[in-house]
């Protein structure tokens, strides 16, 4: 039976252009995920949007001097686009700022409010009397009181990933002008997260297969006990408090944005003419969830989410939480306030998406850290993809046009290398398939290439130039076993490389027989001997030392 998929990826925030950390983290591996189970026959629907709400989108509003609803119109397209560029295929990217966004948040705060998980309380307040506003989340910098790093913001420290209320912060400063803030009492709603402890927990404890990093940091949290925490807002940038009398308060970010998720899938389902579609996935207890994200999320989506969808009827529970880890630049921290980082419409417009994509994905920061340097990825691009993948490629299919009439060829008794070859296709399908299912892309993309790394050693000691002279069949046979080979490659390589996969079909012109292929039909894949081929081309050109250098030059002179 097929298993119904909802993948998701976090919502970036509108507030800022995409870089590779973003790429890295939450949505190559949610695409490769994606296509490789569409490509086992599941039913899968892939959402996301932008995050258009809080203090980032505000705070970049007043630094461009611009309107918040200016910086997110403008960086929802930037985004929408920069995702289509580089094959990331979301069945839908959504906006918060949607009126059916806003309506559906309203109505999950009204349901917690009514069952009792929300309440309000008068609670102290951090106000800036120079520029006479409550300072909320973002709008604080200080120490963070728990690894005293000295870049904390009221809500997060991005160096320790702990979620902070800005009164936590040693040496507290209004972000706009500087100044030591005072606290001042307003009314908020707080959601009890206490209420779920238990539930929370016993949910928890049952997902033992769960990457460590998700686990060991909810056993912290844990630990801590779960208190009541603030899901509302003094700024006028948001989704209104559904309540008489707030003045004019509204939901935390971190409140309404997960919720997108499933808005998202509404806007899908109304796309589709078929308004109730989306409970099929929300609503079904066979949906399985799965939320791609970076590890500064985790706790909102390994705690407070699952929480909020606990307090309403009948929602699905997230099923997996792969959470990666960070990419680093040339071995320096990303940052997009010192400016060190490499944003993808850049990178676009100056190279083709795969080589990007194999890059991050053959050194995804699954388990730890992993780093993105101009250099590697020059060096994979050049010595991976084109001499290897591309080359077993090119040297077959332009053998097979020089010599072989463009027609496959025919395998005539096989010998034991001849089999072994072609075992390494069945071998490479089960590995990698097993590592795309258990979100290792990086082990997914090294079973991959053992088969054009095998396939280059089988041409070589084969050596088809010498054979077809003095043994044309057996020549015959290692062509059509290295085609074989590339076949299955062609489906192979579409989770990670789906714009090379696209044209190394192309090349092989047999649109019959990939039409609906399933990735355990891909060792059966052959192309009759006799039938004509498409023309061969180029798949992955070489990158010159003077473009990396160019790159790297470039990245260092914008640091600040
Ligand atoms: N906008 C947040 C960030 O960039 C992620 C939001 S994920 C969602 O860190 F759950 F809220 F959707
Ligand atoms: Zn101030």
């Amino acid at each position: 039976m097929k298993t119904r998929y909802l993948v998701t990826s976090a919502l970036p925030y509108a507030n800022g252009p995409l870089h590779l950390g973003h790429i890295a983290g939450a949505y190559l591996p949610a695409d490769i995920f994606v296509r490789f189970k569409r490509l086992c026959g599941e039913e899968v629907l892939f959402i996301c949007g932008t995050d258009e709400h809080g203090v980032p989108v505000t705070i970049r509003a007043e630094q461009e001097g611009k309107t918040p609803q200016q910086v997110v119109d403008f960086y929802h397209a930037q985004m929408k686009s920069s995702f289509e560029h580089l094959g990331i295929g979301f069945d839908n990217f959504s906006r918060t700022s949607l009126p059916v966004h806003h309506a559906m948040s309203q109505a999950f705060f009204l349901r917690l409010l009514e069952i009792g998980a929300v309440h309000p309380k008068t609670e102290e307040q951090y106000h800036c009397t120079r520029c006479s506003r409550f300072l909320p989340d973002r709008y604080i910098h200080g120490e963070c009181p728990y690894c005293h790093d000295l870049r904390a913001r009221g809500d997060q420290c991005e160096a320790c990933g702990k979620w902070l209320d800005p009164k936590q912060i040693v040496g507290p400063r209004c972000a706009l002008c500087g100044s030591t803030p005072v606290i001042t009492g307003t009314r908020h709603w707080f959601l009890r997260l206490g209420l779920f402890q238990e539930k929370l927990r016993n949910w928890l404890d049952s997902k033992t297969q769960w990457k460590d990093n998700v686990k060991e940091f909810c056993a912290g949290w844990f630990r801590e006990g779960l208190g009541d925490r603030a899901i509302t807002r003094d700024i006028d940038w948001g989704i209104k408090v559904p309540l008489p009398d707030t003045d004019g308060k509204v939901l935390y970010v971190w409140f309404d944005a997960p919720i997108g998720y499933i808005s998202s899938t509404v806007e899908w389902s109304l796309k589709q003419g078929k308004p109730d579609l989306w409970k099929d996935y929300w609503q079904n207890p066979e949906t399985r969830l799965i939320h791609f994200i970076g590890k500064d999320n985790i706790v909102f989506h390994a705690m407070v989410w699952p929480a909020v969808l606990m307090g309403q009827e009948n929602y699905v529970l997230p099923s997996e939480i792969p959470a990666n880890e960070f990419l680093t630049i040339e071995g320096d921290k990303l940052s997009t306030s010192r400016n060190w980082a490499i944003w993808v419409d850049e990178y676009l417009a100056e190279f083709p998406p795969d080589p990007l994509r194999y890059c991050l994905a053959a050194n995804a920061p699954e388990n730890k850290d992993s780093d993105f340097s101009w250099k590697e990825f020059q060096n994979r691009n050049n010595s991976e993809l084109a001499d290897i993948l591309g080359n077993f490629v090119n040297r077959t299919l332009s053998f097979l046009q020089k010599y072989q009439d463009n027609k496959a060829p025919g395998i005539h008794s096989p010998d034991e290398a001849d089999r072994q070859a072609l075992g390494m296709i069945e071998e490479v399908t089960r590995k990698a398939g097993e590592a795309f299912a258990g979100f290792e892309v990086r082990r997914g993309v090294r079973e991959l290439m053992e088969l054009p790394r095998c396939g280059n050693k089988y041409f070589a000691d084969k050596q088809p130039w010498a054979t077809r002279k003095t043994d044309p069949m057996q020549c015959e046979t290692t062509l059509a076993v290295c085609l074989k080979m590339i076949t299955a490659l062609a489906v192979l390589m579409e989770p990670v490389l789906p714009f090379a996969a696209a044209d190394l079909k192309r090349q092989l012109a047999q649109d019959d027989l990939f039409a609906g292929i399933l990735w355990e039909d891909i060792p059966k894949l052959a192309i009759p001997p006799g039938k004509p081929l498409g023309s061969p081309g180029i798949l992955f050109r070489k990158i010159e030392d003077s473009t990396i250098q160019a790159q790297l030059d470039k990245l260092h002179a914008m640091k600040k």
